[in-house]
């Protein structure tokens, strides 16, 4: 037997031993946050996975932002029934509507919830969440498309106003919009703090909105509900800061998302082919 491997045979159980203690001191405080088996085994997993990698990729972890690290997170809920079929099942439902009524097949508060969720969920560049929302309900929703009727007004020759009344009036009979902002103190934020990318942020911010608003336009829909998106920003950017004053000046107005009842079907929808828009290399 070499002196080396009679060294480990002396030292072996007391090397062990000191082990116990170690695996203690992580585990533990991992089970005091679950009570739930399943969880607390993925946790553990997760937490001594954690321990070796950043043993292995310390120059990996140089190079990652430090507002990757700032947030905390739930645990998504287990989703054992649904798979992609189902995703694209309600993305190819999500179509446009107009007209739309006041009747909502779901209560204001879900509404709320549904917002909140997808604002809090749809990812942003750097994990830096540049995306703001203000939801419109009733006088309040009315109220926006006064305000973009007067200001369309003063713009649309006087022959020419009737279809574009019309047009407003439809908006303003549906149940609410959502307004998207992004917020410009977040994008110069991350364009001071890195400046390699600054190019980028306002691009990456615009990306980052038009998710939340095809989020928002699909759960919608997936709750019986009809929207279509409108633009009428830059116009009514003055007009709207002055109409809800709580709305902070550097929040930027990107889109309107009109929603209601669905009054009838959604029009018909030509599609180009798909070898037009799609190359596969490899497999
Ligand atoms: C980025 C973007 C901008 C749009 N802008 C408007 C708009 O200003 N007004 C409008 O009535 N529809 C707008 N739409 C709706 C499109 O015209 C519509 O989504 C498209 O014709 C496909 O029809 P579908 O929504 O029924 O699938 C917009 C859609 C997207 C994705």
């Amino acid at each position: 037997m070499s002196p080396n491997s009679r060294l480990f045979n002396i030292y072996r159980y007391p090397l062990l031993l000191l082990l116990v203690p170690i695996l203690l001191a992580i585990l533990l405080p991992i089970q005091y946050q679950t009570g739930d088996s399943e969880l607390f085994m993925q946790r553990i997993v997760k937490s001594v996975s954690r321990a070796f990698s950043s043993i292995r990729t310390t120059s990996t972890l140089a190079i990652t932002p430090a507002v990757t690290r700032q947030f905390t997170t739930t645990t998504p809920a287990k989703m054992s029934s649904i798979n992609a079929n189902t995703v694209i099942d309600l993305i190819k439902n999500r179509r446009t509507y107009y007209p739309l009524s006041k009747d909502l097949t779901i209560s204001p508060e879900r509404i709320q919830e549904i917002v909140k969720e997808a604002v809090q969920h749809v990812p942003s560049s750097f994990n830096s969440q540049s995306n703001r929302v203000v939801v419109l309900f009733g006088a309040e929703h009315e109220k926006l498309w006064d305000l973009t009727a007067e200001v369309l007004k003063g713009m649309v020759p006087a022959d020419n106003w009737e279809p574009t009344q019309q047009k407003i009036n439809m908006f303003k009979a549906a149940a609410g919009t959502i307004m998207f902002f992004e917020d410009q103190t977040v994008v110069e934020g991350m364009q001071a703090k890195f400046a390699l990318y600054a190019d980028k942020f306002p691009i990456w911010a615009m990306q980052s909105d038009a998710m939340l608003q095809h989020t928002l336009w699909v759960a919608l829909e997936a709750e019986g509900l009809g929207a279509n998106l409108q633009h009428y920003n830059p116009i009514i950017d003055e007009k709207v800061q002055q109409q809800w004053k709580q709305i902070p000046a550097t929040w930027k107005l990107n889109a309107q998302l009109v929603f209601g009842g669905k009054t009838g079907d959604a029009g018909e929808k030509a599609f180009k082919p798909i070898e037009e828009k799609m190359f596969v290399f490899g497999n």
